[in-house]
């Protein structure tokens, strides 16, 4: 069975202070919780990675960065390659999340790209997804998904589900307080999933898992948890208020309890 995955993105928020405060109360958290089931990331900003990765050093908590070069090394002004990351310790890393796409020009060419640089360090990719309003209401995102699965999947040899995450963040709800209804989210995991099992095979398929992201928070995240393929959450704004980001931990935990009943 998959566990859970609450991954907090601070996007351009917290400096070094806040990072080592926060930090700690999330590590403190999460160790009080003993429970492996549910898997708690932090991303903070390049600066502070490396705090982040020290104050949660002892604790269940992992650390990802939000973004990295999709170069090796080299005359890249502004860039930091996934070596640098490797070096610091840092086992995850967001790729293609729409803000990139958008303002950085980031494609799927590019997310691959990264995507490749990551494997090589052993850094586990997030791969973020996702339809515009406009592609939503041309009905237009199943095509939007799978083209974007196909671009930044064309060619990547995939054995191990562990070594990726997928994200679908439709670009609508994120940071607009207009969350996708948990039907609409889980119809687009289900087709996420059913093209991993097309390409990379059934078992790839099942232990692979798909977050979803845009305005998740403590009040929806277990009506989204509840659906078949939706294994956690890459949140933004709700993720950097300590009590709502603890809440929703505590909601994945009680949802994996209940599952291990069942
Ligand atoms: P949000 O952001 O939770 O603030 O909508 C999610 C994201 O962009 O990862």
């Amino acid at each position: 069975m998959r566990d859970i995955i609450i991954a907090g993105n601070w996007k351009m928020n917290k400096d070094w202070t806040e990072t080592r405060d926060f930090g700690g109360l999330v590590a403190d958290f999460a160790t009080s919780l003993d429970h492996p089931a549910v898997r708690i990331l932090i991303a903070p900003p390049y600066p502070f990675l490396q705090e982040a990765v020290s104050i949660t050093a002892n604790s269940p908590v992992k650390v990802a960065a939000q973004d990295v070069s999709f170069r090796q090394n080299g005359a890249f002004t502004g860039e930091v390659s996934a070596a640098m990351l490797a070096s610091i310790q840092v086992p995850y890393c967001i790729i293609g999340h729409s803000e990139r796409r958008q303002y950085h020009h980031e494609t799927d060419a590019t997310v691959k790209a990264r995507m490749q640089g990551l494997f090589e360090h052993q850094i586990t990719p997030i791969v973020c997804i996702g339809e515009t309003l406009a592609q939503r209401d041309a009905g237009e995102t199943e095509k939007v998904i799978l083209s974007q699965l196909q671009g930044c999947f064309e060619q990547i040899e995939l054995a191990d589900s562990e070594k990726v995450v997928v994200a679908y963040e439709p670009v609508w709800a994120i940071g607009t307080g207009r969350t996708a209804t948990p039907e609409q989210a889980q119809e687009v995991h289900a087709l996420i999933r059913q093209w991993f099992a097309g390409h990379y095979g059934a078992g790839f398929a099942n232990g692979l898992h798909i977050l979803y992201g845009g305005s998740v928070k403590p009040d929806n995240i277990a009506d989204l948890l509840a659906q078949a393929d939706i294994d956690g959450g890459l949140i933004g704004g709700a993720s950097l208020v300590y009590e709502q980001f603890a809440t929703m931990i505590n909601t994945a935990v009680q949802i994996v309890k209940h599952r291990r009943t069942q």
